[in-house]
């Protein structure tokens, strides 16, 4: 039996994963900022046959606030070997280009908490010598492009951070999977016109799931991601600068 933490809890990602670890009976504690829709979550997953479940509110910008969200999780779970962090949003680029204050919002959404998350929880498996540690960053972060890259740099900051301790942690016994989706239909993307490349959340579920249980380091979902992101990745610049991407 895992005892998970995971944050962002009411993403439509992190929820069909919670079902997943539920339904082989996991202990999970849920962090998001709407408390009755985590409660509703939570009993679903009960039902599911989730062994424990316990809920916290938190504002992922409220800095002061992670330490005692981490200490109600150890403590609700009985301990923690897993954390999921899948808290994020997809940032307005135009809002961005004209407004440092949206630009350090969305840095401190889908960067800056998530490290700051992630050092304390390092700390603590690197100190009880095991764990998993699962972040969803994004394809987006494989490379800038026009369209999002104050999004898609924040996600390449958390890629190269989650690479960085998965190096410090390795000794430890612990393992750190950076999740790379591609394109998912959730409330994130409801604006965004569907076509083949897109996948349902249940489908990344599953791949994240198992990418926790074999202790993989890096996982492309679906699969074909890596492809398309390999060859995006070796565009020469002087071709990639004249692309409308
Ligand atoms: N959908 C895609 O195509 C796609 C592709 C690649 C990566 N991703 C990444 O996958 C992860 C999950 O996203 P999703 O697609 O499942 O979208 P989603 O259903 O819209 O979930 C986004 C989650 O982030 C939470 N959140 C946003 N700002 C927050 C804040 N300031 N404090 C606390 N929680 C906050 C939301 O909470 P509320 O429910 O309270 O709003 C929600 O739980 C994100 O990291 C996203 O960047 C998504």
């Amino acid at each position: 039996m895992r005892r998970i933490l995971i944050v962002g809890a009411t993403s439509a990602i992190a929820e069909a994963t919670a079902r997943l670890f539920a339904a082989r009976g996991d202990a999970l504690c849920l962090v998001g900022r709407d408390a009755s829709r985590l409660a509703a979550i939570a009993s679903d997953l009960a039902v599911r046959g989730a062994v424990r479940t316990a809920t916290a509110t938190l504002e992922v910008t409220d800095y002061a606030a992670h330490a005692d969200v981490i200490a109600l999780a150890e403590r609700e779970l009985g301990g923690l070997d897993t954390v999921l962090i899948a808290h994020g949003t997809l940032s307005d680029q135009v809002e961005c280009e004209n407004s440092v204050d949206a630009l350090r919002r969305e840095y401190d959404i889908n960067a800056l908490s998530v490290m700051a998350l992630l050092t304390p929880i390092a700390n603590r498996f690197a100190q009880q010598g095991f764990g998993s540690i699962a972040v969803i960053s994004s394809v987006a972060g494989d490379r800038g492009r026009m369209s999002n890259y104050v999004y898609g740099s924040a996600k390449a900051a958390v890629s190269a951070f989650l690479s960085g301790l998965r190096q410090r942690l390795q000794k430890s016994g612990v393992n750190v999977l950076t999740i790379k989706p591609g394109f998912v239909d959730t409330p994130m993307t409801k604006d965004f016109p569907k076509g083949a490349l897109w996948a349902k959340p249940d489908a990344i579920a599953q791949g994240i799931v198992k990418a926790i249980d074999k202790g993989r380091s890096v996982v492309y979902l679906p699969w074909f991601w890596s492809l398309i992101m390999l060859i995006i990745r070796n565009v020469p610049e002087f071709v990639f600068k004249r692309v409308k991407l």
